[in-house]
C-alpha cells in the first residue's frame, strides 16, 4: 500500500483516545528514529512481525547523512510497496527551516514536524500555522496527503540542532492548547509532560495530571517524545491515558550500535562482508520495534488501521 499520511495510521487511536473505551483497548502507534537505510528497512520488518502500523521519522541528522529529502522519501515508498502489508508514515522530525519542511511535503514524506517550540506562543501559531496550510494543500499525493505535528512546551535535553537545558525546559501548559490547536489546524500535538530527549541521568517524573488536562483540551492525537529510557509503566499509563503516538529515538541507535560491535568482536578478522556486520543491527532494530509494538499495546492494530483509512 503507499505511504500513509499521520493522521490516517493514528486515526483509530485517536478515536479510542478521546472516546469512552476501556482504556485497556488503547493504544499507541510507535515512531522510531532512523540514520541509514538499513534500519528504515530493520523498523519496518519489525512492525510486520507484530502486524502493527509505524512511523518511520528523519531526523536532520539523518537527512544531512543519507543525503536528501528525495533519497528518503523514494526510500520509504519503496519499502511500502516491499511490504505492502504493513502501513507506513514517513514523518520529518524535529524541523524548525520553514523551507526545508516544505521541501520534505513535495518530495513525499506524508507528515512534518514543525518544531517552532522555542519561539515565543504567538509565533509558534503562525509558524505552525503556515506549515499546516501548505502541507494539507501541497503534497504530490493530492489535499490532505501530508499532516503535521507542531509542539507546545518544551523537553529538555538533545536532539540533533535543538537543545534545551534541564532548567530551560517548559511543561505543555493545557490552557493554551485549544487556542493552538485551533489557530494552527494542526494534526497532532507534542507535548513537554515531563520526557527529555536521550538518556536519562534520573528517571523521569512524568505529570501524569497535566496529560489528564491536555487529554481534556483537545481531540486531536497526542504525541509523547524522548521516549528512550522511559519505564514500561509510565508508557502504559501513557498510553491508556490517550496518547497516540510514542517517538523513539536514542535508544534505537545504541540497539543498532552495540549489535554491530557484537557482529564485530565475534567474527573473524578474514570476515569482510558487511551484511554480516550490519545485518545483526538490522536485526536487532527489528526485534527491538516488536518489543516496543508489545509495550505500546499496537501488536495486531493493522487491520483497524486499515479499516480506519479505507472504510
Ligand atoms: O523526536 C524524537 C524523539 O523524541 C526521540 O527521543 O531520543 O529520547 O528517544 P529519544
Ligand atoms: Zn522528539
Amino acid at each position: 500500500m503507499p505511504l500513509v499520511t499521520m493522521k490516517q495510521i493514528m486515526a483509530d487511536s485517536v478515536k479510542r483516545a478521546t472516546t469512552d473505551v476501556d482504556p485497556a483497548e488503547r493504544y499507541a502507534v510507535g515512531a522510531f528514529n532512523f540514520s541509514t537505510i538499513p534500519e528504515m528497512v530493520g523498523i519496518v520488518e519489525g512492525a510486520r512481525s507484530k502486524n502493527a502500523p509505524v512511523i518511520l521519522m528523519a531526523s536532520l541528522g539523518a537527512i544531512k547523512y543519507i543525503g536528501s529529502l528525495e533519497l528518503i522519501a523514494e526510500t520509504a515508498k519503496g519499502i511500502a510497496k516491499t511490504y505492502p502489508e504493513v502501513p507506513i508514515c514517513l514523518h520529518l522530525d524535529h524541523a524548525t527551516d520553514m523551507e526545508q519542511i516544505k521541501q520534505a511535503v513535495v518530495a513525499g514524506f506524508t507528515n512534518v514536524m514543525i518544531d517552532a517550540s522555542q519561539e515565543e506562543f504567538e509565533v509558534n501559531i503562525a509558524k505552525s500555522k503556515e506549515i499546516a496550510d501548505f502541507a494539507h494543500n501541497h503534497s504530490p499525493y493530492g489535499i490532505n496527503g501530508c499532516s503535521v505535528e507542531a509542539e507546545l512546551g518544551m523537553l529538555a535535553g538533545h536532539e540533533d540542532n535543538i537543545h534545551v537545558e534541564e532548567s530551560g525546559k517548559a511543561y505543555t501548559d493545557p490552557a493554551l492548547v485549544k487556542e493552538f490547536v485551533t489557530k494552527t489546524g494542526i494534526d497532532a500535538l507534542a507535548v513537554a509532560i515531563g520526557t527529555a530527549h536521550g538518556f536519562y541521568k534520573a528517571a523521569p517524573e512524568i505529570q501524569f495530571d497535566l496529560l489528564e488536562a491536555i487529554r481534556k483540551e483537545t481531540d486531536i492525537a497526542l504525541v509523547l517524545h524522548g521516549g528512550t529510557g522511559v519505564p514500561e509503566d509510565d508508557f502504559r499509563k501513557c498510553v491508556a491515558m490517550g496518547m497516540s503516538k510514542i517517538n523513539v529515538g536514542t535508544g534505537l541507535k545504541k540497539v543498532y550500535t552495540d549489535a554491530v560491535r557484537e557482529a564485530i568482536k565475534t567474527l573473524p578478522e578474514t570476515e569482510y562482508d558487511p551484511r554480516k556486520i550490519a545485518g545483526p543491527g538490522r536485526q536487532a532494530i527489528a526485534k527491538e520495534i516488536a518489543s516496543k509494538c508489545d509495550l505500546f499495546n499496537c501488536t495486531g492494530k493493522t487491520p483497524d488501521v486499515l479499516k480506519s483509512i479505507y472504510a
